[in-house]
């Protein structure tokens, strides 16, 4: 009999934009509700790049958690030319820095102080090996020579490769993987190398940037690629591979700076995240993996304790509101003014 109702441990977004101030105030409660913990992206401006500027950001979201949510920010350090192996020794000693999140310099959103050479960052890998600290990446290059649909495929051959070889204890997470070549690096490496995947990858594909004229709401980055990646994302996750996790990627962006001739990248999906995952494991029959992937492998690969609060899915539609606030400045979030397949019972 299909499967109508689902309890699960509590799970957690491995991969999170939560922003600052208003609007992290007005994005923070849709997380709060659904997940226990969540890897919270350090890319701000500036961005967040000492253990004393995580501290203080942390303090922020902390404020900002609705009351009765025991909802804990896991904070990231932002990697720069200038980040030094003492950072890391630092950020590893904190004990509310879980991680360092490596953007190339241009990549995407607020990726300005990013690497520009991944040869800068040897000693701070070094270190990251040496006290277990994750590297998490995004991997894409920037080269405009190279097709913008290739980005991560030609990461993978031109970089993570290399870096594989050369820290082979490195802690990794190919982030928001969106391809086949992503899904088959992380799938054949070492359990401590690890991706997440978002609701955009795998309920979406290329098509639905263009179909019925340009979308600016479903342009995100890495881009969203064609429907034989979506499927071998999609059979990843729902694989049991303790290496594949939950992370939302949840982005907002100003309604208007998406809809603008130069249109931000970022999805925000904060408002029906673990519905949207349930969504995509139904379609392909794997609901009974749901709770291992959203709850259990991303908790084990951080080396936290899973969850001990539960919550529960119903099959039930409901119409996704057309906007939302971001914190006095409206936004749109993913499936406006469509249907979500399953509703999240209080
Ligand atoms: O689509 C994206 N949005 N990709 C990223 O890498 C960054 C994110 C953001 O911060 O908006
Ligand atoms: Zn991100």
């Amino acid at each position: 009999m299909a499967i109508t109702e689902l309890t699960l441990t509590r799970p957690d977004d491995w991969h999170l934009h939560l922003r600052d101030d208003a609007m992290l105030a007005a994005v923070l409660p849709d997380s709060a509700r659904r997940f226990g913990r969540a890897i919270v992206m350090p890319n701000l401006k500036p961005p967040i790049t000492t253990v004393a500027e995580a501290r203080a950001y942390r303090e922020r979201i902390l404020a900002a958690v609705p009351a009765g949510s025991a909802f804990e920010p896991l904070m990231t350090l932002y990697l720069t030319e200038a980040t030094t192996p003492a950072h890391i020794a630092e950020a590893k000693a904190s004990g509310c820095v879980h991680a360092v999140k490596y953007y190339p310099a241009g990549a995407t959103t607020n990726a300005d102080s990013g690497v520009t050479d991944l040869h800068r960052c040897r000693a701070v890998f070094e270190a990251m090996q040496k006290h277990g600290l994750p590297l998490l990446l995004h991997g894409e290059v920037v080269d405009p020579e190279v097709d913008v649909f290739d980005r991560e495929a030609v990461f993978i051959d031109r970089h993570l490769t290399g870096l594989r070889r050369d820290f082979p204890g490195l802690r990794m997470v190919l982030e928001h993987i969106t391809t086949r070549a992503g899904a088959d690096f992380v799938a054949e490496a070492p359990a401590y190398v690890g991706a997440t995947l978002t609701p955009q990858h795998l309920l979406l594909n290329r098509n639905a940037i263009f179909s019925g004229g340009l979308s600016p709401h479903a342009y995100c980055l890495p881009v969203l690629k064609r429907e034989s990646h979506r499927q071998a994302l999609l059979a990843a996750a729902t694989s049991g591979d303790p290496s594949f996790f939950l992370g939302t990627d949840s982005a907002p962006h100003p309604r208007h700076a998406k809809e603008s001739a130069c249109g931000c990248a970022g999805i925000y999906s904060a408002h029906a995240a673990i519905e949207l995952y349930a969504e995509a494991f139904d379609s392909v029959g794997r609901l009974d993996r749901l709770e291992a992937f959203a709850s259990f492998h991303g908790a084990d690969f951080y080396g936290l304790p899973r969850n001990r609060d539960t919550i529960t899915l119903r099959k039930q539609p409901w119409r996704v509101p057309e906007e939302v606030d971001f914190g006095g400045v409206p936004g749109v979030p993913m499936r406006a003014g469509d249907q979500v397949a399953w509703w999240l019972v209080d």
